[in-house]
């Protein structure tokens, strides 16, 4: 053996501590470390060792190798930190040059919004099902207990397309057929779902309405469910978005595809039920229009009303989202105005 192991840790040692150079570490790593290099063609004298040496031959080149790839990991971060400050001084990189501003993008309030609902529901066990934005006038209506000329097609002017049977969905209520159809398995599973989405209603615009909005639907089937399931279920989720110890009412209502059907209130969370403008000084907020899932609709999920029940609601988003922030026209939801959407 020409040179002992102390040797070559010597020798490599202090040509280590003279390298500034990227290029000269390089090459002492393979002088060193590499595969042909000092450490690797001691490995392979192994066998021209006598055995009874062997192992701890062994272990001093493994302690060799550890200790020289160490050292050069620390050598190359020094020379990297050095080659930085080197570049810094002799003004490669101008740190002095003024940064250009960035634009930065942000969240749409009513998506804010979204996300909480959904993490609120989500949290209750409820998936998001995506439904579509535009639906046919079965779907939207017939399905929901509205057939043609049902007096109550009405509540919502409708956006109608060439196609007399493809409209704009006044409500996200159509994803409850398309939801059962698709989950239900043939009116054979429970289900538990939100549906989130924009609808489209012919309205005229004003400061109060806008011809789009979202909503999220939710719904609940399943062998047991009750009206006791319904108002404690809106109950704490309105107890988690507003207010922990939130007071929640229930009005009787109408909806031809619940019944019975409720609005639903919840003491407002600007003045805490004291009475202010927002809440016209009734301390109510309502916040959703619910009900227990009629049984023409449930038969037209496919789900026999004689075994299953459920329960459905829809509430706004933007209607939340405006009384929180006070924002007082819907019109900047969708006006794409930068001076409002910058100031989420
Ligand atoms: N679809 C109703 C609306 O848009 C809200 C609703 C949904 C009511 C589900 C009851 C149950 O006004």
């Amino acid at each position: 053996m020409s040179q002992t192991i102390d040797e070559i840790r010597q020798e490599a040692l202090n040509a280590l501590e003279a390298i500034v150079d990227a290029d000269v570490l390089g090459k002492w790593k393979s002088q060193y470390l590499g595969k042909k290099g000092a450490v690797g063609k001691m490995f392979s004298t192994i066998g021209s060792i006598p055995p009874e040496e062997r192992k701890a031959f062994g272990q001093s080149v493994n302690a060799l190798q550890t200790e020289l790839t160490e050292a050069f990991e620390v050598r190359e971060q020094l020379i990297q930190d050095l080659s930085l400050s080197r570049d810094l001084e002799e003004g490669e990189i101008d740190i002095t040059l003024p940064a250009r501003p960035r634009q930065m993008g942000g969240l749409h309030p009513s998506t804010r919004t979204h996300r909480e609902f959904q993490t609120i529901w989500a949290d209750m066990g409820f998936q998001v099902y995506q439904s579509r934005d535009v639906e046919e006038d079965d779907m939207n209506f017939t399905m929901l207990n509205l057939p043609p000329h049902h007096p109550a097609r009405d509540m919502q002017d409708t956006f109608y397309t060439t196609n007399p049977n493809v409209l704009l969905r006044t409500h996200t209520s159509p994803g409850q057929i398309r939801a059962m159809h698709e989950l239900g398995d043939n009116g054979s599973k429970p289900i538990r779902v939100i549906l989130p989405g924009m609808v489209y209603r012919q309205e005229q615009v004003t400061a109060r309405s806008e011809f789009q909005f979202t909503q999220v639907e939710g719904l609940a089937i399943g062998r047991n469910i009750r009206m006791s399931d319904l108002k404690g279920t809106i109950t704490e989720f309105a107890k988690r978005m507003y207010n922990p110890n939130a007071k929640v009412r229930y009005r009787a209502s109408y909806f031809p595809f619940t019944e019975p059907s409720m609005e639903v209130d919840v003491e407002c969370f600007l003045c805490d039920g004291e009475g202010c403008r927002v809440c016209k000084y009734t301390g109510w907020l309502e916040i959703a229009g619910s009900g227990m899932v009629h049984p023409t609709v449930l038969r037209n999920g496919g789900y026999d009303p004689s075994e299953w029940s459920g329960f459905a609601f829809g509430m706004g988003p933007e209607r939340i989202t405006m009384l929180k922030h006070g924002i007082q026209d819907i019109r900047y939801f969708w006006g794409n105005d930068l001076r409002f959407l910058q100031q989420f």
